[in-house]
């Protein structure tokens, strides 16, 4: 009783950035799904990162920016790769429709 009392507690006093409410299995699954979300989830939740849609070299400049702006320890070689691996297949850019996104009809899908 009294720990839940004190869950109660650091839950209220929890940065709101902090994903107490989260879990992986909420996100599309797929290779590095869990590495994604645990390297992600340090500082900021995860609905964050799944509402953006970038390709892999966005996805790149983020993961660059949130180290330089928010001192998110570097990923690098493997790591980076697993996640942007992740990002770049869950995540991609949305096209709106007719956009210059739009699938060229030339092209057999
Ligand atoms: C060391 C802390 C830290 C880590 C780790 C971190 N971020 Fe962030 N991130 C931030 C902060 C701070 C913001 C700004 C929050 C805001 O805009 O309110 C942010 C914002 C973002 C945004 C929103 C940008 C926008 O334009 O709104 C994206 C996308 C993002 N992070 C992606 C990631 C991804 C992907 C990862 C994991 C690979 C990650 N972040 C890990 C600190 C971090």
């Amino acid at each position: 009783m009294a720990d839940a009392a004190r869950a109660r507690v650091l839950a209220q006093t929890a940065n709101v950035f902090t994903p107490r409410d989260e879990s992986p299995e909420e996100f599309p699954p797929g290779a590095g799904r869990e590495e994604t979300f645990y390297t992600c989830t340090a500082c900021h939740n995860f609905k964050l990162v799944a509402q953006q849609g970038m390709n892999r070299r966005q996805w790149d400049e983020s993961l660059t920016w949130m180290t330089q702006k928010h001192t998110m320890p570097p990923l690098e070689g493997n790591d980076r790769k697993i996640v942007l691996d992740y990002l770049e297949a869950t995540f991609p850019p949305r096209t709106a429709p007719g956009g210059r996104g739009s699938p060229n009809p030339f092209l057999k899908q």
